[in-house]
């Protein structure tokens, strides 16, 4: 069953509530004015360095939250569009977007998405300068960014000063629950998809009304506009109105949704300010880590890779994929991890695994084959002879087929990931030439660090975003 609707009492809180914050985080008209004047300035500025260097420029535009003022103003970024012919090469786009990014933006500093852009300032604000391709239909991008325009005119259509105040209010809402985001590294929603989002529903509370109902997966899409080619663990759909067969939500994944669906129904149920505050970082030091193994009675491995020079939306899928088959091997090896959390430090990687025992049985069973087949004489050949290493058998399992048992060489758990390092198959700029440049070691031996913190508190600190801190240590202390 779905849960009970709040009460005349909580409805008339969530509405002072989000009164309250709204006033609080809206921008003030001089800031609003300012930032105006930076968007003229902006496309006034690239097009006169574009006619400098003849650029086949066809126009400059911000876009974004800048553009409609649906900003959250301690995170405001301007993006600035740059938009070419169709017809030139990705080369010169890049080349021709970067030169006029660097004439006008201060500090420039080149970036990589799909394609590079400039991140650089501008009268003080952050400006990222972002090369694309002035398509005429937005279903047919040559390249990520060219549907951005599209956005802009369909959302600028549509929005009015009560719904930009409620985008604020609900990117402020689904940053503080830890959602807001659609970079790898957060899986989150788009400032693009939590727009859409309000623009559909009016306002946060009439989003969080109906999504304090929503069963995953979620299909927002119109009957027949679903997109093709969903895949298997998509979270949320929502068709793009400027182009029908992408999923806006594409990047949102199934915990942050659900996270989204049962803080809904929470807020609603008790309202209170302390719901739009920022998130603060979490961490879980060693020491205190070291305590909760010795409550749980389980041990934590950790394996250190060397950092590559990668930009996180290229490093987070890779990292998480490389914990994944760390995870797999571990279960393959009779480790089954109980959880398992990955984090970043400036020059490593941090893979965490909690294991419910620090070693294996010595005892190891091995499959033999079904009584009947020529490979039976090989198989009791070998394990008969004298100084085979059987410990118990050659024997017929209840099944009908052989077994044997035999002792391990390798129990601990950090001796058996050792072995096994080389044929892991970790992302394509993970998995080091030299396997000896993965450190695997016991919690205990592992230097401390922000990431280690950060991993740790991902593998023992799990709770409800809003749940406030648990007590640090072992139960009872
Ligand atoms: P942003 O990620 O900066 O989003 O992308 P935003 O709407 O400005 O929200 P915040 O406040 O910064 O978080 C800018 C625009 O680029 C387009 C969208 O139209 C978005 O509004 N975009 C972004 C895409 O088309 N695809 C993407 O993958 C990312
Ligand atoms: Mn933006």
């Amino acid at each position: 069953m779905s849960a009970p609707t709040p009460g005349p009492r909580a409805a008339a809180e969530a509405d002072r509530v989000e009164a309250a914050v709204s006033a609080r985080i809206r921008p003030t008209p001089e800031f609003l004015e300012r930032v105006a004047h930076v968007r003229d300035e902006l496309v006034q500025r690239i097009g006169a360095a574009a006619r400098a260097r003849s650029s086949p420029l066809v126009r400059a535009l911000v876009a974004g939250s800048a553009a409609r003022g649906t900003f959250l103003t301690d995170r405001l970024d301007i993006d600035l569009f740059l938009l070419f012919p169709p017809d030139l090469s990705r080369d010169r786009l890049r080349e021709e977007g970067l030169a006029l990014g660097r004439a006008v933006l201060s500090e420039p500093e080149t970036r990589y998405a799909e394609h590079p852009y400039l991140r650089g300032k501008f009268e003080g604000f952050q400006v990222d300068a972002v090369p694309g391709y002035a398509v005429s239909d937005p279903s047919a991008p040559l390249s990520a960014v060219d549907r951005t325009p599209y956005h802009q005119a369909y959302l600028a259509e549509r929005e009015t000063p009560e719904t930009v105040a409620q985008v604020r209010l609900a990117k402020q809402f689904f940053r503080a629950i830890g959602v807001y985001g659609s970079e790898a590294r957060t899986e989150g929603f788009s400032g693009y998809l939590v727009e859409l989002l309000i623009v559909r529903f009016g306002s946060l509370r009439r989003l969080l009304e109906e999504a304090r109902r929503w069963r995953i997966p979620v299909h927002l899409a119109e009957p027949g506009h679903e997109p093709p080619r969903l895949p298997e663990h998509v979270a949320l759909i929502l068709a793009d109105p400027v182009d029908p067969n992408r999923n806006v939500a594409s990047a949102l994944s199934r915990r942050n949704l659900g996270t989204l669906i049962l803080a809904a129904s929470t807020y609603l149920a008790a309202p209170s300010e302390a719901w739009f505050d920022r998130p603060k970082s979490r961490s879980l030091s060693r020491e205190s880590a070291l305590g909760q193994l010795r409550d749980r009675g389980t041990h934590v491995t950790v394996v250190l890779l060397p950092r590559p020079d990668l930009v996180d939306d290229t490093l987070y899928p890779q990292l998480r994929k490389a914990g994944r088959a760390i995870a797999d091997e571990l279960a393959r090896s009779d480790l089954a991890p109980l959880g398992w959390a990955v984090a970043t430090d400036p020059e490593r990687l941090v893979l965490a695994f909690e294991l419910s025992h620090p070693s294996r049985s010595a005892v190891r069973i091995q499959d033999g084959p079904p009584p009947g087949i020529d490979r039976v004489g090989q198989f009791l050949a070998k394990w008969t002879a004298p100084g085979a290493p059987a410990l118990q058998g050659p024997y017929v399992r209840e099944d009908g087929s052989l077994g044997v048992e035999s002792r391990r060489a390798d129990r601990g758990a950090e001796a058996v990931l050792r072995a096994a390092f080389p044929r892991l198959s970790l992302g394509k700029d993970l998995t080091p030439s030299d396997p000896t440049r993965a450190t695997i070691l016991p919690l205990a031996d592992v230097p401390d660090s922000v990431g280690l913190g950060v991993a740790l508190d991902a593998l023992l600190g799990k709770r409800l975003p809003w749940a406030g801190s648990p007590p640090n240590g072992p139960s009872g202390t």
